[in-house]
């Protein structure tokens, strides 16, 4: 699994230009991968949702602008160069007053045990250095019958995986060091993709981890998927 301290300093290194990269890379796509991860977490109407390794706070906006103005949203990164990014963002957009940004480690959550309604995690998971504590750590934090939402990349259906590999290893680090100056953090991307596992291994460690309700549902052929997952208990919601 990943080196946090590298992770942590290569995401600094890339925070001033993740933005651009991102859509570029994605080829707009990646917006409309967070749409989905929205509408998922808006059908429960959380109160207070916690967006982790929310990075340049995208996620944490686009619950803003389907929540109510009463909904607490909270981002939180454990790299301050993206939360700067995040926090630029937030100061240039007063609609989004419902937002905050916090400093904290995913795998350590500076929270109180079921203090959240929903969490969402967007091309985090594959980031963390032990999957299972943070994910033991998300259930935690949440409430009973709270739920928990990952976005992150995939493997895609098998006759897209030509195309789609030949592109994430071939192009992708080229065009991505070009643009950000930085080809090694795009290496790693692709090597963290690549060996991410499958929609089944994932949906058993959430599982193993405490929840209940686990699915899967592949968007854009299976590059990436989208989790769901409750925590058990708190009746009917
Ligand atoms: C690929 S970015 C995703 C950012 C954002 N969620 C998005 O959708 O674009 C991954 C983020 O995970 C953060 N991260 C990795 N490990 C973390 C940890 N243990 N605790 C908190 N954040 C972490 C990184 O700092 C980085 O901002």
């Amino acid at each position: 699994m990943p080196d946090p301290t590298a992770v942590n300093s290569m995401f600094a290194r890339i925070a001033r230009r993740y933005d651009f990269a991102n859509r570029l890379l994605s080829g707009g796509m990646d917006v409309r991968w967070r749409k989905h991860l929205v509408e998922a977490v808006i059908k429960a109407s959380p109160d207070a949702v916690i967006d982790l390794a929310t990075g340049s706070g995208d996620v944490a906006f686009a619950l803003s602008r389907r929540l109510p103005a009463t909904a607490k949203i909270i981002g939180m990164d454990f790299c301050r160069p993206m939360l700067d990014e995040a926090e630029g963002k937030k100061a240039a957009a007063p609609e989004f007053g419902n937002v905050t940004f916090r400093e904290g480690d995913a795998l350590a959550l500076p929270l109180t045990d079921a203090s959240c309604d929903a969490i969402t995690i967007a091309f985090g998971l594959r980031n963390l250095a032990d999957r299972d504590r943070g994910l033991r750590e998300m259930h935690r934090v949440l409430r009973p019958g709270g739920t928990l939402h990952i976005l992150e990349f995939s493997q895609p259906h098998r006759w897209f995986r030509g195309l789609y590999y030949f592109y994430l290893r071939r192009l992708l680090p080229s065009i991505a060091g070009w643009v950000t100056g930085d080809r090694p953090a795009y290496d790693y991307l692709n090597q963290t993709i690549g060996g991410f596992p499958s929609r089944s291994e994932i949906s058993r460690e959430v599982q193993a981890a405490g929840f209940s309700q686990v699915t899967a549902r592949p968007l854009t052929f299976g590059i990436v998927a989208l989790h769901a997952a409750t925590k058990p208990g708190g009746g009917v919601s």
